[in-house]
């Protein structure tokens, strides 16, 4: 047994436990600590010098990432399907306006609406102002009891009889 008496190198004695500073530190110790700095430069060299960012990292992958998303969703769908706006079209119209245009816009108290031609116009936006703002004649302004959707939706669908 060494005790820091009987060995000139020995410094310390902890707990029973004697260091020798004159044993070299084993070499492959010693290799995985070159090893490790070395790699330490480089991998620093890497992130430093390269022109890396993780700013740039996450736009590159958040840019491809809303590619793939706009790729997805075609930016042009329509919200509602047509042929739901002109089946509610046509409910509103047997509903609202029926009992005045005629079932079909064959017309009665108002005039027909499955005409060729509207006195104030059959251009879509002169039949939805004929709807929204009403007509002088006795034609009833709906602009307060039907959305804009409803009102086009109605317009597309006399234009279509
Ligand atoms: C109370 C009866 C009445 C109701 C209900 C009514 N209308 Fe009319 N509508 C008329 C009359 C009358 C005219 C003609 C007004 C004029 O000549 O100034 C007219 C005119 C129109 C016109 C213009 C036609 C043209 O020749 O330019 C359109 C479009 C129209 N109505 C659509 C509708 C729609 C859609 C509804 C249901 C939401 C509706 N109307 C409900 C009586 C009515």
């Amino acid at each position: 047994m060494l005790d820091k008496h009987q060995h000139k190198h020995a410094v310390r004695d902890f707990d029973g436990v004697i260091e020798i500073r004159s044993n070299p530190v084993p070499r492959y110790y010693a290799w995985l600590f070159y090893g490790l700095v070395i790699w330490g430069v480089l991998f620093m060299a890497y992130y430093l010098l390269s022109g890396w960012s993780s700013e740039g990292e996450f736009a590159e992958k958040m840019s491809a990432h809303q590619e793939r998303g706009a790729a997805q969703v075609p930016a042009s769908a329509p919200l509602v399907d047509a042929q739901e706006l002109r089946a509610e079209a046509a409910k509103l119209y047997g509903r609202h306006c029926a009992a005045c245009h005629g079932e079909a816009g064959g017309g009665g108290i108002g005039p027909a609406l499955n005409a060729q031609e509207y006195q104030y116009g059959r251009e879509r936006a002169k039949v939805i102002e004929s709807i929204a703002q009403g007509r002088p004649g006795g034609m009833p302004a709906y602009a307060n009891q039907f959305s804009a959707t409803q009102i086009e939706a109605l317009a597309d669908y006399l234009l279509s009889l």
